[in-house]
């Protein structure tokens, strides 16, 4: 199904009535702080241009393309690494740039991957090592042999295990076919118009992979942006958020105690899911659409305005036992973290805690009270324990964040000699 770092992305795909004039300004409504079931599409009418001006002025002018009667091959060297030329809106005032589809149909394998953005930041794509070298993407976008998908009940469409998996096994490793900048100017319909040509430009077997996405909506008129709603995640590239769509990876559903960890690579433009607990053959692979840690109602509330479901997963229902462990969590995490004389932590706490989240299903975010056991066990001079901890932390790190993250560095460090670390015997 769907997933989103970051609510902003519902509050700005806005969708139009078709047929009706975007100069009913009384109507506007922002649909992400509404729950859609009572809020049907006929009545929401959303966002006039940002000065209320209801002019008309298209922001997508086609440019006629000058190099029609060339050979196709001149045309592929032209705009290199892109196999179409970059179609463009005029200049965006929140962006001050135009904006661009920029289109490689026979980007890995001929999977084809189609990227709306500014000139600028296209060429911070093009420079991405998956562009340039045959071998970039070696194990990504082919089937690791470990799902299938199947029509649950009541769930749509959801991703099953075809083989026994285990901790840190791959499911899926994927770029994304869309890719598109965040922007709150173009209306609607011209946004539309813009992303179909992004679409369009793609292989087929990419193109009706996408078009066969679950929506929200239901509009056709707004179909891919429809579609870009229910499917996103967010990519932050060249200092700018966008929007992907991975169309294999959109198959796995949520769950509050999920048994499988994403992350985004963002050089490698891949979204990368591994199991984080044994799954049996046929059981559901899920990841989390929201923090597992956050409490029950924040979660619901994510999940209503963001994905628009009611979450009815046991953590979700027995609201008052989840919320209770959490706290139990927040406060072993306070004592934890307390390096004071008066520090009432010991090893056994930080023990507890990895204890509470493996009960609570939370797999895939033990990094955490591991890092935790580390330092406790490094605080009072037991360097086999904290060497222990530190590798488990960092091995639920990389599922988690990616070999990228900062936070690596800390476990390293404590790796290189625990005994020169800041942590080593300071509570003894
Ligand atoms: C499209 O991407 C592939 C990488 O998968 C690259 O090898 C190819 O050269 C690119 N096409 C163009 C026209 O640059």
């Amino acid at each position: 199904m769907f997933k989103s770092a970051g609510l902003l992305v519902f509050a700005l795909i806005s969708l139009v009535t078709p047929g009706l004039s975007e100069k009913s300004t009384s109507h506007v409504a922002v649909l992400y702080s509404q729950c859609w079931h009572e809020f049907p599409l006929s009545t929401a009418i959303l966002r006039t241009s940002r000065d209320g001006s209801s002019e008309l002025v298209s922001k997508v002018s086609f440019i006629a393309n000058p190099s029609q009667n060339q050979p196709p091959l001149d045309r592929l060297d032209n705009y290199a690494p892109w196999t179409h030329e970059p179609i463009c809106t005029g200049v965006l005032q929140s962006l001050d740039s135009k904006l661009c589809v920029y289109t490689n149909a026979t980007f890995s394998n001929g999977r084809g991957i189609s990227i709306i953005t500014t000139p600028r930041i296209a060429d911070e794509f093009a420079n991405l090592p998956i562009f340039r070298s045959a071998n970039a993407l070696d194990g990504i976008n082919v089937f690791s042999g470990a799902w299938y998908t199947e029509k649950l009940p009541g769930k749509g469409v959801g991703m099953l295990a075809r083989k026994q998996l285990k901790f840190k096994d791959r499911v899926t490793a994927y770029t994304p076919a869309l890719v598109a900048l965040l922007e709150d100017e173009l209306k609607t319909m011209e946004r539309e118009q813009l992303y179909r040509v992004a679409v369009n430009q793609l292989p087929e077997a990419t193109r009706d992979a996408y078009m066969d996405l679950a929506y929200v909506y239901g509009e056709p008129k707004v179909r891919v942006q429809d579609i870009v709603k229910a499917n996103t995640f967010q990519l932050h590239v060249g200092g700018q958020n966008h929007l992907a769509v991975f169309p294999e990876t959109s198959r796995l559903n949520h769950a509050c105690a999920p048994n499988a960890q994403y992350y985004l690579d963002p050089a490698l433009l891949t979204h990368f899911v591994h199991a984080t607990r044994p799954i049996s053959i046929g059981e559901e692979i899920t990841i989390s659409y929201t923090s597992p840690l956050e409490l029950t109602d924040s979660r619901q509330r994510h999940l209503q305005e963001g994905f628009h479901f009611t979450c009815s997963c046991p953590r979700c229902s027995a609201k008052a036992t989840t919320d209770a462990t959490l706290h139990k969590i927040g406060d072993l995490q306070t004592a934890l973290n307390d390096w004071s004389a008066t520090s009432t932590a010991t090893p056994k706490l930080a023990e507890k805690l990895i204890q509470l989240y493996r009960t609570e299903g939370l797999d895939g975010f033990l990094d955490v009270p591991y890092g935790f056991a580390a330092l406790a066990y490094n605080a009072v001079g037991d360097t086999t324990r904290a060497i222990k901890y530190a590798k488990l932390a960092k091995e639920a790190i990389l599922l988690k964040d990616g070999p990228w993250t900062p936070n690596m560095q800390i476990w390293t460090e404590l790796l290189k000699d625990p005994t020169q670390h800041w942590s080593f015997r300071r509570r003894k």
